[in-house]
């Protein structure tokens, strides 16, 4: 090794010993006879001094050095008598009789510290850089010991990881595909997966009967802060399972995962039926880490001569507390809040439950205090109780209540992000009408299960099946999701049918599983987490940009090597494509 130690190891009790470390400059300073330098690498930062009283030359060498020079320099280890608590080498210094600058570097483009000048884009065209950061360097550590974790724990319960195709075949179930030509076989495309879903149930008919693999999978959709074109699942399957057996082992792996890395015990898991979830919270994915559930108040708010209530299809709000208090021009700041196109609302009503236990509302106009008094017993509110109904289609004003819970969860401060929460949502829906298309889409995948207690309505009323299907959600942050499959041939084809998948086409997009089906496939179910995810949330950011080595921007481009690019004339031959691209 060209170094003795690592810059983040010396201590007091190595004082006296000679060193030779390695590393990059993060700061110089000189307080002119003594130069000291902050030498970094991946394990922390030493410092370095040079007096010009000992060694002249190699006093006047330091000061010559800038930000970011890879070096190499020896001495001894000394006890410093200013000493830094915040660094865990702070308590010693290295007093160096030797420096080689091993290669010099250019002005950097941004400061590789903590607190960064450098915004987003510059940091992601310059990312090798950002990874010097200890934040950076910090998130994709905790990936690399989550994924080791991970492993291990399925390992000893005997899950085998097996590697699937990279290189498959379009369906068009599901988001975009990502598409590659093939130059042998002239008009051929593969496709690259969007999770290994079909292969992962082929090795349960092969009998493997536990799998993962921490896997790739490719969806060209829209992006936000927690979805990236790549990204990768933990994708588990396992044989002769009932989805208790799929929660029990999965529960297990995330409190291990938990105990391990944010030495945090979680409570139990709790359990929600989409139904309830919808209702009671406007969304799939609530954050239960506080109440402020959705009350639905539409039988005693109708039918009083309110327009916008006597309309709607429902009337709803959330109670939050302790916030009647809240002045005229807080409550327009909430109401221009939700009219944003994001939140899409049509406006809100308050209703104040005073300290005094009067009542104050903003459509006083058209309810007396009798009735307002029902709502407030309808919502169970007390004083200093600030209650916000919206009204509207179903679907919508439940959506936009979800999002103002969340709101006010924030600016309450409810949502405290070293309290974990975990759920399972399930009972999803087992399809999902498509107005553009006019048919039915499987809301999890085609693969999955109808509850049995549901069958008999597969035909009849299709869009009340519930599907064996769950979603793990931690934090109001859906990080997993899964199903019971469908093992049998002839409730696969059934499932195609009302799907409106024709035979021949199931034939072609699915021949192969249907013919797996029919050689003895075992009952099999499973799940997939979003790692990326996962980490982000134990590494405490929204964005999972911030745990992906080379992460994609909100173009879905990689600054840093510019791709997607434009190909050559002869490759595109190569694989018979034309381009028509319009300007
Ligand atoms: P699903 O499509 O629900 O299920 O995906 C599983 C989990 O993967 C994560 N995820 C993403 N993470 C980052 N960027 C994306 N674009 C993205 N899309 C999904 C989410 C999600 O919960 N084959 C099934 C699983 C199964 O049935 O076993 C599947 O892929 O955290």
């Amino acid at each position: 090794m060209l170094r003795t130690n690592t810059c983040g190891e010396l201590r007091k009790k190595d004082c006296g010993k000679e060193v030779t470390l390695c590393g990059w400059v993060q700061r110089t300073r000189d307080l002119g006879g003594m130069t000291f330098i902050d030498i970094r690498d991946r394990y922390g930062i030493t410092q370095l001094t040079f007096s010009v009283e000992l060694n002249k030359e190699l006093y006047q060498k330091a000061k010559t050095i800038g930000r970011e020079y890879v070096i190499k320099a020896s001495g001894t280890v000394v006890e410093r008598s200013n000493k830094n608590p915040k660094k865990p080498t702070g308590d010693i210094e290295v007093i160096a009789n030797a420096m080689e600058i091993i290669n010099p570097s250019d002005t950097v483009p941004f400061t590789i510290e903590d607190e960064t000048d450098g915004g987003e884009e510059l940091r992601m065209k310059y990312r090798y850089l950002d990874i010097r950061r200890d934040m950076v360097k910090k998130n994709l550590l905790l990936r690399h010991k989550m994924a080791f974790e991970t492993r291990n724990f399925l390992n000893q319960l005997d899950f085998i990881e097996v590697e699937t195709p990279v290189l498959i075949k379009s369906t068009p179930e599901g988001a975009r595909d990502f598409l590659v030509p093939s130059r042998i076989n002239p008009g051929h495309f593969y496709a690259l997966p969007q999770s290994p879903q079909t292969f992962k149930q082929l090795l349960m008919v092969g009998g493997l009967d536990k799998y993962f693999q921490l896997v790739k999978c490719f969806r060209d959709e829209d992006f936000r802060a927690d979805r990236q074109p790549e990204f990768t699942q933990i994708d588990c399957e396992m044989s002769y399972v009932t989805k208790k057996d799929i929660f029990e082992v999965f529960e297990g792996l995330i409190r291990q995962l938990f105990v391990k890395f944010k030495n945090i015990k979680v409570g139990s898991f709790t359990r929600l039926s989409y139904h309830d979830a919808i209702k009671y919270y406007g969304t799939d994915k609530p954050d239960i880490r506080f109440e402020m559930k959705i009350v639905d108040i539409s039988e005693i708010a109708k039918g009083q001569g309110f327009k916008v209530f006597d309309d709607a299809e429902i009337v709803a709000g959330i109670r939050v507390p302790g916030c009647a208090g809240y002045t005229r021009k807080q409550i327009d700041e909430l109401t221009e809040w939700v009219k944003r196109p994001q939140i899409g609302a049509k406006g809100l009503v308050y209703v104040k439950v005073n300290n005094d236990g009067t009542i104050k509302s903003s459509v006083d106009k058209f309810y007396g205090e009798k009735e307002l008094i029902k709502w407030v017993n309808g919502f169970g509110a007390h004083n200093d109780d600030l209650l916000l109904i919206m009204a509207g289609g179903k679907n919508s004003t439940l959506k936009a209540l979800g999002e103002l819970r969340l709101e006010m969860g924030n600016r309450l401060g409810l949502r405290d992000p070293n309290t974990f929460k975990c759920l399972w949502v399930e009972d999803f829906p087992l399809l999902e009408w498509d107005e553009e298309t006019q048919r039915y889409y499987a809301m999890h995948h085609p693969f999955t299960s109808p509850l049995e207690e549901d069958l008999d309505k597969l035909d009849k009323d299709p869009a009340n099946v519930r599907a064996n299907a769950y979603d793990m959600v931690i934090n109001g942050v859906e990080v997993g999701g899964g199903s019971i499959r469908i093992h049998d041939k002839n409730m696969q084809s059934k499932m195609f049918d009302v799907l409106s998948i024709s035979k021949d086409e199931a034939e072609k997009q699915f021949g192969f599983l249907m013919d797996a089906f029919r050689f003895g496939a075992p009952p099999h179910g499973g799940i997939a987490f979003g790692f990326d995810r996962m980490v982000a949330l134990f590494a405490g950011t929204d964005s999972i940009r911030d745990v992906i080595a080379f992460p994609k921007n909100n173009a879905g481009r990689d600054i840093m090597i510019d791709s997607p690019a434009t190909i050559d004339e002869k490759q595109l031959k190569d694989l018979h494509l034309k381009l028509d691209i319009k300007k």
